[in-house]
């Protein structure tokens, strides 16, 4: 679309800038928080309820801290939150079968929040690695990553949140065809209304550091995880997953990182049409947050950052700013 457009000075686009009034009446995109997911981490492990050294301002939660942030999240605005637990480091094995425990801690928060705040939405990780005695979200042998017995694992992983009540499931693995195994199991099991949030174009990225940290995955990762999730290099990719995903049963889709990997949101937004999120992931958080913290940016590029995800197409966004950003916003 090419604007029809007067030469100068018939045409002064600065008009449109002069008062905060004009400037409102013309904003193309705006930020609610009703579009934010919020990630909130979870450990019954003692002592480790404390903030994350490499996200400042972002705690770990008991089961019930975890139903507070809920109610905390329900009060501003905040639709859903996404709950990611850091395991007691005995409980992990390299069969992972923590992982679809009816008790384990992802599923009692699940519950403990149900029954605190049950209009909230949850989304619950369904990948390995925080059950996995070598860090992976898949399970390892002679230090391959295997697909399909990681598959046949995520699905009994998958159904246990769906009992547990998980609104939205968000499979982070990047296994080969676990969505319609997935979607599958849970209409065989009754379960036809749960959601899959797919992270469909998921990168291989050292933005996920902070977060690694914060769900006590750093320490055992063993390698890196560039046999499943993507190269940074590659743009069309995306876009076969993204297919391949909704193909198989994927209600909505996801982009991460997000701020680096903007131009995939809007080419999934533009080729699909589909719900398409991004997630801000750890890194993003702690750099801005630690440039805020520092005096070094102000508050304002929370707001900023976030905003870009709207004029990329996204329909909604998962970030560690999830509360600052409603309270800036209920200013
Ligand atoms: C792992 C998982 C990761 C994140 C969400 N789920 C990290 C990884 O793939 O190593 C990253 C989120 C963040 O960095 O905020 N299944």
């Amino acid at each position: 679309m090419t604007p029809i457009q007067a030469p100068f000075p018939a045409t002064r686009l600065r008009r449109l800038r002069r008062t905060a009034a004009l400037r409102d009446l013309v904003q193309e995109h705006r930020l609610s928080v009703k579009d934010l997911i919020w990630p909130v981490f979870v450990t019954d492990v003692a002592g480790a309820d404390v903030e994350v050294a490499s996200m400042p301002g972002v705690a770990r939660r008991t089961v019930e801290g975890a139903a507070r942030a809920a109610e905390e999240a329900a009060g501003l605005g905040i639709p859903a939150i996404c709950l990611f637990p850091y395991t007691d480091p005995a409980l992990k094995t390299e069969g992972c079968e923590e992982a679809w425990n009816p008790e384990n801690l992802s599923n009692r928060a699940v519950r403990a929040i149900k029954a605190a705040v049950p209009e909230i939405a949850v989304m619950t990780d369904v990948a390995l690695d925080p059950y996995n005695s070598n860090g992976h979200d898949g399970l390892v042998r002679d230090g391959v990553i295997l697909n399909d017995e990681t598959v046949e694992a995520l699905v009994r992983m998958a159904l246990a949140q769906a009992e547990a009540g998980a609104d939205i499931l968000g499979p982070s693995d990047m296994m080969d065809g676990r969505i319609g195994a997935m979607r599958g199991a849970l209409e065989g099991a009754g379960h036809k209304d749960v959601t899959i949030l797919s992270y469909a174009a998921k990168y291989a990225s050292a933005f996920y550091g902070p977060f690694r940290d914060a769900v006590g995955a750093s320490g055992a990762l063993k390698g890196d995880k560039k046999t499943y999730q993507m190269n940074p290099g590659n743009a069309d990719e995306a876009l076969r997953l993204v297919a391949r995903d909704l193909a198989e049963g994927a209600d909505m889709v996801m982009v991460k990182p997000g701020l680096p990997y903007l131009d995939i949101c809007r080419a999934v937004k533009d080729a699909f049409g589909v719900p398409t999120f991004a997630y801000q992931v750890s890194g993003e958080y702690a750099m801005l947050k630690g440039a805020v913290l520092n005096g070094w940016m102000k508050e304002e590029v929370i707001l900023e950052s976030l905003m870009a995800f709207r004029r990329a197409g996204c329909d909604g966004v998962l970030t560690y700013f999830a509360p600052d950003v409603a309270r800036i916003l209920g200013r």
